[in-house]
C-alpha cells in the first residue's frame, strides 16, 4: 500500500491523490491504536490530522514508512524526533489554517462579549429578554495575546481594527524586528498581561514549556471580568483549575474550542454559563482545509515521486531517498 489515511481527511486534493497512488482511506482507525499499528506495517505514507498518535512505537511498526502526513498546524501529536531517527519526513501545514483559527478566536471574542449563544437558546425558547443581554463592547478594551506567532499576530491586527489595545507576551518574539514594530502590539511579561487584560487569548504550541500554563495561579491573577479564550491545545490550560476560577468569579468568562481529551468526556464546564464550547473548529472552514489538505497531499505525493518536500520540518527526503 501506498497511503494510509487514518482519520477524516478528504477534498480534491485527496482525490487526487487516490487517482495516482493506492490509497487506504480508513478515518476512524485512529481510535484503534492496535489495528493502526498492524495497518500501517506496509504503507509508504501516514496522513493523520490531531487525534492520532503518532508514537516511537507506531513509526517503529511501520518500517516501509516514508513520509507522515500531519493535516494540520500543531505537531504535538507527533513523535517528530522519532521520525526524524527513522529517516522518515514529517510534514504540515503550518500556516494554511491561521486566518480561521484568528476568525473563530475572534468571533469568541464577540460571543463572550455580547451573550451571542445565550440569546440565540433564549430567544428560541419563545424569550425576548433584552435587559439580561446587556453585553459589553469590545472598543477600548485590552486584549492580551499570549503567543504572538502568526496566529496570534492575525488575532492581533484584528483585535486593533475592532479598537482594542492589544498587549502580548512572548519570549522568542524579535522586539526589534520591523514585522514586530508594525503589529503596534507592546510586549509585557505573563504575569503583567494577566493582570491588566480585559480578554486573554493563548496561541501558543503544546510542548513542556506550556503544558499547564494557565493554572490557577494565572488565573487568579486575571481581573474579575476578564474573559479566557482558548484555540490553541487544550493541555495548555489546567481545566479543574480553570472551572473553579469561573464558578468562584474569579475570570468573567471563558470560550474553549479545544479540550484536554477530545471528544471530551461529561464536565462541569458544561453546566457553566458563562462558558462557550466549541468543538475543535478553528482551522474548519472550507478555505482552510482545502489549502492544509492540498499542501499536506502536495508533499506526500512528492515524497513519493522521489522529490523534496516543500513544508517538512526537518529532512524533505526520507533516508532511504536520500544520496549517502
Ligand atoms: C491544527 O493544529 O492545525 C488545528 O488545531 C486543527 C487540527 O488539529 O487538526
Amino acid at each position: 500500500m501506498d497511503i494510509l489515511v487514518c482519520e477524516n481527511v478528504t477534498g480534491p486534493a485527496m482525490e487526487d491523490l487516490r487517482r495516482r497512488f493506492e490509497v487506504e482511506f480508513v478515518p476512524e482507525l485512529w481510535r484503534d491504536p492496535k489495528a493502526l499499528a498492524t495497518r500501517v506495517g506496509t504503507a509508504r505514507a501516514l496522513i493523520v490530522r490531531n487525534q492520532t498518535q503518532v508514537t516511537a512505537e507506531l513509526i517503529a511498526s511501520a518500517s516501509k514508512l516514508e513520509i507522515i502526513g500531519r493535516a494540520g498546524a500543531g505537531l504535538d501529536n507527533v513523535d517528530t524526533e522519532a521520525a526524524r531517527r527513522a529517516g522518515v519526513v514529517v510534514t504540515y501545514a503550518p500556516n494554511e489554517n491561521s486566518v480561521s483559527v484568528a476568525e473563530l478566536t475572534i468571533g469568541l471574542m464577540l460571543a463572550l462579549a455580547r451573550n451571542i449563544p445565550a440569546a440565540d437558546r433564549d430567544t428560541r425558547g419563545g424569550g425576548w429578554n433584552r435587559q439580561a443581554f446587556m453585553g459589553n463592547e469590545l472598543y477600548g478594551k485590552i486584549l492580551g495575546v499570549v503567543g504572538l506567532g502568526r496566529i496570534g499576530r492575525l488575532v492581533a491586527q484584528r483585535a486593533i481594527a475592532f479598537g482594542m489595545r492589544v498587549i502580548a507576551h512572548d519570549d522568542y518574539v524579535d522586539a526589534t524586528s520591523d514585522d514586530f514594530r508594525r503589529l503596534h502590539v507592546q510586549l509585557v511579561p505573563l504575569d503583567d498581561l494577566l493582570h491588566r487584560s480585559d480578554v486573554v487569548t493563548c496561541h501558543v504550541p503544546l510542548n513542556d514549556e506550556t503544558r499547564g500554563l494557565f493554572n490557577a495561579e494565572r488565573f487568579g491573577r486575571m481581573k474579575p471580568t476578564a474573559w479566557f479564550i482558548n484555540t490553541s491545545r487544550g493541555e495548555v490550560v489546567d481545566e479543574e483549575a480553570l472551572i473553579e476560577s469561573l464558578q468562584r468569579g474569579r475570570i468573567g468568562g471563558a470560550a474553549l474550542d479545544v479540550r484536554r481529551i477530545e471528544p471530551p468526556r461529561t464536565s462541569r464546564l458544561n453546566e457553566l454559563d458563562n462558558v462557550i464550547l466549541t468543538p475543535h473548529i478553528a482551522a474548519f472552514t472550507h478555505e482552510a482545509q482545502h489549502r492544509v489538505v492540498a499542501a499536506v497531499c502536495a508533499d506526500v505525493a512528492a515524497v513519493l515521486s522521489g522529490e523534496a518536500a516543500a513544508n517538512a520540518l526537518g529532512p524533505a527526503v526520507p533516508r532511504r531517498n536520500s544520496p549517502s
